[in-house]
């Protein structure tokens, strides 16, 4: 695939490209959106940075843009899911940007704002909404929002909606979606767990992995620091005042290290914006502002802002502290060096938390190359286990106990293959038959799906119904 015109987009959307100088479709670009056009159910992976948003937003766009039904009162034709709030708004931004040329209202469903914009806007009608799922719980729950008439559904970051802290809102939520639905999970990484996971909820999906084996981007630069925790301050202020370092996230596990870390450099003269769960919405999207554009240089952030957030010339990423959480090193550190471009991830590692090292560098299957000059510090065991919303903890369990010893490394992250489950195609295959005909009208035939979310033991109805204009022609 060389070009965006071999995708056949519609016309507005290829224009917003062009504005865009988006030239050639990038690898899980290439990969997916050709199925997704037809209708596909996609489990979609590819390394941070590399267009998953495009991936997931054309198609979408593609189909409501096509042609374009007047928007109904509280029952939108598209979601997407996203795990905060600030990557919400920014998914909207990008749907704002490809879609400029249609006729398509979207809407943005979030927390920690007063509720009453987002549901005048569901009452005047949306197409599309983009939400984190708390808020959207509660307007589904007031009547705000309906999602008996969805036609695609997205999980941005599925590995993470799909995980123990969201797994129960998003139960609810899918419970409520049509069976004849498409549906559409991406993400950076995806645990073998979580791939299962999501095949129960995906009919006959194609399953795309670009390079499984590389969890991380090549174009990172990735170092290590080891250290005593007392260290870490003086070792920040010097890494962050040298000359190549120009726009820089600061990443710590806990609220409370953020505002330390933020303060610490405030006293040294160095101005931080602050990002976390603890701060009003209002100061997390003006920290954030402040540090897109450029007025500030440094952001100290935790997790909240470790997925999926898109920002231009980050130079540096800091793990402060390394996360508890092996994925949310990936994550992290993709901040920076994206769509091409290069960028340092710079990760401070002191004894209590060498557990944490051990799996990351499972997960990435390599070995963060060590800064030549620091020592290994004594192991302890890592002080607070878990923390978050992050119940399941995945691979963490063990760990504990004298185990010094590296654990096996190897295993890269990726999980599925690059494999193509496309053997069944939905469209004239064996198993489409019982297409359900109209794509829109009520659907009467919403079964709703057992034990909410679970697995849809009886598959959903063919939807080979989505009359695409394109296809037809
Ligand atoms: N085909 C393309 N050509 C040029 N730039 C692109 C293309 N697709 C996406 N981009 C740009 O690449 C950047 C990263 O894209 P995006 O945020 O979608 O990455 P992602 O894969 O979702 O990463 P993450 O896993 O961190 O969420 C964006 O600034 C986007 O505008
Ligand atoms: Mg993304």
């Amino acid at each position: 695939m060389k070009t965006f015109s071999e995708l056949k987009l519609i016309e507005p959307i290829e224009q917003s490209l062009r504005e865009q100088n988006y030239e050639t479709p990038t690898p899980i670009q290439a990969q997916t959106i050709p199925f997704a056009l037809e209708g596909k159910d996609i489990l979609g992976c590819a390394q941070t940075g590399t267009g998953k948003t495009a991936a997931f937003s054309l198609p979408l766009l593609d189909y409501l843009g096509g042609e374009t039904v007047k928007a109904k009162r509280g029952k939108p034709q598209g979601l997407i899911l996203a795990p905060t709030r600030e990557l919400a708004i920014q998914i909207a931004d990008s749907l704002k940007v490809y879609g400029k040329h249609l006729k398509l209202k979207t809407t943005l469903i979030f927390g920690g704002v007063n509720q009453n914009n987002q549901v005048r806007e569901m009452n005047r009608g949306a197409h599309i909404v983009v939400a984190t799922p708390g808020r959207l719980i509660d307007l589904m729950n007031q009547g705000h929002v309906n999602l008996s008439e969805l036609e695609i559904f997205i999980l941005d970051e599925a590995d993470r909606m799909l995980d123990m802290g969201f797994l129960p809102d998003l139960k609810r939520i899918i419970r409520e979606l049509p069976n004849n639905r498409q549906s559409m999970f991406f993400s950076a990484t995806m645990a073998p767990k979580i791939v299962e996971l999501a095949n129960e909820l995906l009919y006959e999906p194609i399953s795309v992995n670009v390079a499984p084996k590389e969890t991380t981007v090549k174009n990172i630069k990735q170092e290590l620091m080891y250290c005593d925790r007392g260290d870490k301050p003086g070792m920040l202020l010097e890494i962050v005042e040298r000359d190549e370092v120009e726009s820089v996230i600061v990443f710590t596990r806990t609220k409370r290290g953020a505002n330390v870390v933020a303060r610490r450099l405030e006293q040294a003269g160095v101005g931080a914006a602050i990002i976390h769960g603890g701060k009003s919405q209002n100061a997390r999207q003006r920290a954030l502002a402040a540090f897109r554009k450029g007025q500030v240089r440094v952001m100290v952030a935790t997790d909240v802002a470790a997925r999926g957030i898109d920002i231009d010339n980050v130079t540096h990423v800091v793990n402060y502290d390394l996360p508890n959480e092996a994925e949310a090193y990936v994550h992290r550190i993709g901040r920076t060096g994206r769509a091409g471009a290069t960028g340092t991830a710079i990760s401070f590692c002191a004894g209590d938390e060498l557990d944490y090292l051990w799996d990351i560098e499972k997960l990435i299957g390599n070995e963060i190359p060590r800064d030549p000059d620091s020592v290994e510090p004594e192991y302890m065991p890592p002080k607070k286990p878990g923390g978050g919303r992050r119940g399941g903890g995945g691979n963490r369990g063990g760990g504990g106990g004298g185990g010094m010893r590296r654990q096996g490394s190897g295993g890269g992250g990726g999980g599925s293959k690059n494999s193509r489950s496309s053997s069944s195609k939905r469209r004239g295959g064996s198993g489409s038959a019982k297409a359900s005909g109209s794509g829109g009208g009520r659907s009467g035939a919403r079964t709703k799906t057992t034990g909410g979310g679970g697995k849809p033991k009886s598959k959903r109805p063919g939807k080979n119904a989505r009359n695409r204009v394109k296809s037809a022609s």
